[in-house]
């Protein structure tokens, strides 16, 4: 007999693990026609657990193809074989598995726990679910783009580490006679986020709330009461021009419209303008633009491309006491102040942004 010829036992060491992939969705659990996978059962079937606790399994093989009994199956989690000393075998037909100290499932769709026969093949499946209850979500802020819906954004509790899927749904209801209502459209401005549409009622104020759950239990944020009037943003003003002051080689003058959507609210609204010089990446901020829509500004450098965006709060909507949200800023508008001792009658520097970028 030749010199270093496999013995069984070396053969069956060689045998390369089931290929991965395959075991790595966690679908193993459903009936599947036809493989063999009515032969065995593995109990519990898809049982959901707590980080920090243990899982006693069993694989019951019944009837019997030739090979399997209890004495050669083994098991695997996620596609890696589990040390024999976890398993043990009961009788002729069943083989234990004991996991202490569970680790929260690498996957939110569940651990993927087989149970395989001597010859490698699949005999059962089980997904493990294992994590932990979601916390109360918090920080819920909201804002309505021009009165008329609603986003809201929250911080999932816990930084959102359940190990589990969880769903979170934002409800809302009119605060003294309203239903509950649901949101629909998710992951708007982030993953933790939601968007209503429309149909939102004004003067009347709104709770509003998160509800997270998984498969191991829920939990509720506080409730955040809010009337819309108090959260009004609205579009950043359009028609944003910057034009020359005359020859004076120190000053542009910035011109806009306040935004049209909320052209016949915006008694008090507030204005910020901030610009830069072209090739630098620090705004300034020009913060006192009250009730107006224009401005000039003032101590630029001759001969020197600016860029100039404007923005609105429309604060005092109806009448509100809150702060109001501000806008997005407008879309960059370039504009170059004349060089010293250039013609003052020489054409306006205003341009469109796109006339200077890449320069
Ligand atoms: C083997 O052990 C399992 C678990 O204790 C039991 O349910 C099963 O009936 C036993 N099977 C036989 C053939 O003894
Ligand atoms: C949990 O994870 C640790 C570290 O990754 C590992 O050593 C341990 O075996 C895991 N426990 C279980 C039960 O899988
Ligand atoms: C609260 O939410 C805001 C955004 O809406 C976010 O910038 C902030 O980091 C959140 N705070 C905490 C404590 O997560
Ligand atoms: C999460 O929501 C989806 C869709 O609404 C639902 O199918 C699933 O069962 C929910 N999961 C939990 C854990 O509530
Ligand atoms: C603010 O401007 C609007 C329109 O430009 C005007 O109708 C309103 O009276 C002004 N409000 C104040 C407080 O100046």
């Amino acid at each position: 007999m030749p010199a270093g010829r496999p013995g069984p036992a070396a053969q069956s060491a060689r045998r390369p693990p089931p290929p991965l992939p395959l075991l790595l969705l966690c679908v193993l659990g459903a009936p599947r026609a036809g493989s063999g996978a009515d032969t065995a059962v593995i109990s519990p079937q898809d049982p959901t657990l707590l980080i920090g606790s243990s899982l006693q399994a069993t694989c019951s093989v019944h009837g019997d193809p030739p090979g399997a009994t209890a004495e050669g199956l083994y098991w695997t989690l996620n596609g890696r074989r589990l040390p024999r000393e976890l398993s043990r075998v009961l009788n002729a037909s069943t083989l234990a598995l004991a996991l202490a100290n569970l680790n929260g499932s690498r996957q939110q769709s569940g651990d993927n726990l087989v149970c395989h026969a001597r010859d490698g093949s699949i005999l059962a499946g089980s997904c493990l679910y294992v994590g932990l209850p979601p916390e109360k979500p918090f920080n819920i802020s909201c804002w309505s783009k021009n009165m008329k819906d609603l986003t809201c954004r929250w911080t999932p509790g816990a930084q959102g580490e359940t190990f589990l899927h969880t769903n979170y749904s934002l409800k809302y209801k009119l605060r003294w006679y309203g239903q509950d209502n649901t949101c629909e459209e998710y992951h708007t401005v982030g993953p933790h986020s939601c968007h209503i549409p429309k149909d939102l009622a004004l003067f009347t104020p709104y709770e509003i709330w998160v509800e997270a759950t998984n498969r191991l239990g829920s939990a509720r944020s506080d409730v955040l009461t809010l009337d819309i009037l108090d959260v009004v943003t609205t579009d950043p003003p359009p028609d944003v021009h910057v034009s020359r002051v005359g020859g004076l080689e120190d000053q542009l003058s910035v011109r806009w419209v306040s935004p049209p959507a909320l052209k016949d609210f915006l008694f008090q609204a507030k204005y910020q303008i901030r610009y830069r010089v072209e090739d630098s990446v620090d705004w300034k901020v020009v913060d006192d633009v009250s009730n107006q829509t224009s401005c000039r500004l003032a101590g630029l450098k001759p001969g020197t491309v600016y860029f100039v965006q404007v923005r609105c709060n429309p604060f005092g909507i109806y009448g509100s006491k809150k702060a109001g949200i501000w806008s997005e800023w407008s879309h960059p508008t370039a504009a170059s102040t004349p060089r010293s001792g250039e013609d003052p009658v020489a054409p306006g520097g205003s341009a469109s942004p796109q006339g200077h970028t890449g320069i």
